[in-house]
């Protein structure tokens, strides 16, 4: 059996990102003493989350299975409420822990589900897309979608630790697992440059979900991940170089009524911020170029459309991230070296995206 990479995720609630093949049954002993373990899944996960069910059964726990829409469908407060009322029938107490198997959605609800029930109990992610496990599942946080808007409602609460079995992408959707690459290839432009190297070399063996190639990248992205959040918990400064490429990414996802991948639009995000960076004269036009080629190598898409400026600029305006109504954009100054764009000119806004765009 191959072995497992265990990551530290520091801070005041540390916890390991465990990374490796047929992990599954080892998730009873990331949650010791738990007399119930729920275990929240979409329909697409079901087979995973009764192999679950059954390790926590042969551990002594008892497992409750709780099946969820899938995808967003699944992040609201009224699938979250059916979930604490079958947490309560079930007599969930303190000691008792919730599971989230699947992609980002169903762990940031389960996330949500478990920071909620009496104020906190354990939670394990068992990340079962790509994106899940470079992204969603490390960090602390969970949430929902409202009426309001997507992520708008959630907690920060760190889980117990974190499963990323690589075995379980091989039924992902390529594209999906593509998708889950543009965050991969952020951390190689923020902090992990050989990354970009290792994408460049071989970018078919990078989205092959059984070579070894995709297990050193996920790897890669998952240290990035916990060195940032490990040290910044709440988002206070240094976790805003994660939103690299998240500004325009965000107002494209919404421009499109979120039917677009979220990958995707990282990905265009990604050239967007380095065209920007570009301009205003902070970063060299080679690094700026690599971002549309290493991302273009993958499949993934670099542009957008051009009549969508205006819509694009309003709602970047109402970003979270935005402070009042000025925009503030991570950018680069060099490779794996991120700072703050903050109240860029309108023509500069608007220049970049028409060189970005289709
Ligand atoms: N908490 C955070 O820090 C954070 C960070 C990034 C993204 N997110 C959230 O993550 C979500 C996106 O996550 P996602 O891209 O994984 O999408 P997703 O969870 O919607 O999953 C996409 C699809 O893939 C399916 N799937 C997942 N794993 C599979 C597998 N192994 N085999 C077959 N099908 C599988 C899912 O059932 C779903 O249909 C968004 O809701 C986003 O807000 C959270």
């Amino acid at each position: 059996m191959d072995s497992t990479t265990c990551i530290p995720v520091p801070g005041d609630r540390p916890y390991d990102v465990l990374v490796g093949r047929g992990l599954l049954d080892t998730l009873p002993d990331l949650l010791p003493g738990a007399d119930r373990v729920a275990v929240l899944h979409a329909p697409p996960l079901k087979g995973q989350a009764d192999r679950i069910a059954g390790g926590c059964a042969a551990a002594g726990a008892k497992p409750l299975l709780v099946e969820v829409p899938d995808a967003e469908a699944g992040k609201s407060i009224e699938v979250a409420g059916q979930a604490w009322a079958q947490l309560g029938a079930a007599g969930f107490t303190r000691t008792d822990a919730v599971v989230g198997v699947g992609g980002g959605a169903v762990t940031d609800l389960a996330g949500f589900v478990a920071a909620c029930w009496l104020r906190g109990v354990r939670w394990v992610p068992v990340a079962t897309s790509l994106l899940g496990m470079v992204d969603a599942a490390v960090g602390g946080k969970t949430g929902i979608n409202t009426a309001a808007g997507k992520n708008l409602v959630g907690a920060f609460h760190p889980p117990a630790g974190v499963l990323a079995d690589l075995d379980l992408l091989a039924s992902l959707a390529p594209v999906d697992l593509v998708a889950g690459l543009a965050e991969v290839v952020k951390c190689g432009f923020i902090a992990d440059p050989a990354i970009l190297e290792l994408i460049e070399a071989d970018p078919a063996a990078a989205a092959d979900p059984t070579g070894p190639q995709v297990r050193e990248l996920i790897e890669r992205a998952v240290r990035v991940k916990a060195d940032v959040v490990g040290d910044d918990l709440r988002e206070s400064g240094l976790r805003e170089v994660l939103n690299y490429g998240h500004t325009l990414a965000h107002a494209i996802e919404k421009v499109e009524g979120y039917r677009w991948r979220h990958g995707h639009a990282v990905s265009v995000g990604l050239v967007y911020a380095a065209t920007l960076a570009r301009l205003a004269g902070r970063l060299d036009a080679t690094v700026a170029d690599r971002h549309a080629s290493v991302l273009a190598a993958l499949g993934l898409p670099t542009s957008y459309r051009a009549e969508a400026w205006p819509e694009l600029l309003a709602t970047m305006r109402v970003d979270k991230k935005a402070r009042g109504s000025r925009l503030r954009l991570v950018v680069l100054d060099a490779l794996a070296r991120p700072g703050i764009l903050d109240g860029p000119a309108d023509t500069l806004l608007a220049e970049a995206y028409r060189q970005v765009a289709a």
